[in-house]
């Protein structure tokens, strides 16, 4: 077993664990349990909407799970930040069923959120990594991760959990919408039971490789994360946790968005990270992943930096940019959980180039919670 100076890589190298833990919770040996869509008839919405309301980490799990819940099911869904949901003014003729997403499940504004959608009527959900969490005992229902504490302010594992636990549940929404046939949900079932496995097999890889390319990039002045569709959930993360961790400036943005302005700040000292994996059982991960390719060609052209996040033994893409990162093969809305750990080795490493005290960085606590007055 590797060694583990700080909390975050110990967690890091916990993800396969805590998602077994998280999976076997939530799927019985032959698929969805029937107690859980019990529970979750309960808490859907006969018109398919919905409202995810998040902070920070959390909020971006909540991305992928917009398209992953629109992808698989259909269901139409606004992803909101917890503190603006929760000052807002309320006139809402819409009933969607609302999900609060928190680690801590005790987070102020998502806690207020929570209790503004109970408070316009909508039925709540809290997925949180703390069962007897305080959202997570205010909602109608509760779907606790089982990743285990986690010490280190930067989220790692219970990201990872969080968007596994979103797939599930999209799968459950699949099922009672009459989305998915059984074989296709069995095929779902199967792919998610393979990511702990193939996880593991990469986490010595990428920290190797990732604790290299931190070196090489060390002295780069911000970084822009960029990605599409699903993967754009994982470059805000991969930015968001670069910052937190490392003070390095950096900026997760939709890839086709580049050429809209951030172009500007690409140079020798602002490199990009580009999220370039793709699932080739699916047109539209295709479609994605072409243009893709487009952009790291003109980047290519345009002299600039680029790490790419690739699917193993992807030339086409290796040719293209500085350093390629390999991600196993998996389907395209699993994907973000491979792809953001990389990301979140690099993260750590930087932090460590930098001297951050990674656990503990300025100015940060684990659970952003109002201290009362006084
Ligand atoms: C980032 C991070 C924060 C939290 C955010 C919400 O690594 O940890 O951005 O995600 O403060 O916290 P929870 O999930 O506890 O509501």
């Amino acid at each position: 077993m590797p060694e583990f100076p700080h909390a975050m890589l110990r967690e890091i190298y916990e993800q396969p664990d805590a998602l077994t833990r998280t999976l076997k919770a939530y799927l019985s040996s032959d698929g969805l349990k029937a107690d859980v869509a019990a529970e979750l008839s309960s808490w859907s919405n006969p018109e398919g909407e919905v409202l995810i309301v998040a902070s920070g980490s959390s909020r971006h799990s909540g991305l992928a799970a917009e398209i992953t819940l629109e992808d698989l099911c259909g269901l139409a869904v606004d992803v909101e930040y917890a503190s603006e949901y929760s000052c807002r003014g309320g006139r809402e003729r819409r009933r969607p069923s609302a999900i609060v997403l928190s680690q801590s499940g005790e987070t102020s504004d998502t806690l207020a959120s929570l209790r503004e959608a109970r408070r316009r009527g909508h039925h709540t959900l809290a997925i949180t990594n703390a069962a007897a969490s305080t959202m997570a005992q205010e909602a109608d229902v509760s779907m606790p991760l089982i990743a285990g504490a986690e010490k280190a302010v930067p989220a790692t594992k219970s990201f990872t959990c969080q968007l596994a636990l979103l797939y599930v549940l999209a799968l459950y929404e699949a099922a009672r919408l009459g989305q998915m046939d059984a074989a296709t949900l069995a095929a779902h079932i199967a792919e998610l039971r393979k990511l702990p496995a193939s996880l593991a097999a990469q986490l010595d890889t990428w920290r190797a490789q990732m604790f290299v390319l931190a070196q090489k990039y060390t002295n780069a002045a911000s970084f822009l994360y960029l990605g599409r569709g699903v993967h754009y959930a994982i470059a805000r993360e991969g930015a968001l946790k670069l910052k937190e961790a490392s003070y390095i400036h950096a900026e997760g943005y939709p890839a086709g968005e580049l050429k809209h302005g951030p172009n500007a700040l690409v140079s020798d000292s602002v490199p990009l990270v580009v999220l370039a994996t793709v699932d080739r059982t699916l047109e539209g991960s295709m479609l994605r992943y072409e243009k893709t390719v487009q952009l790291l060609e003109d980047m290519k052209t345009q002299g600039a930096k680029v790490i790419a996040l690739a699917n193993t033994g992807d030339e086409a893409v290796k040719c293209l940019v500085s350093d390629c990162v390999e991600v196993p093969p998996a389907p395209e809305h699993l994907l973000p959980i491979l792809e953001v750990v990389p990301l979140q080795f690099f993260s750590y490493f930087m932090a460590l180039e930098h001297g951050v005290d990674v656990d503990r960085p300025r100015n940060l606590s684990k659970a952003v919670v109002e201290q009362p007055a006084g």
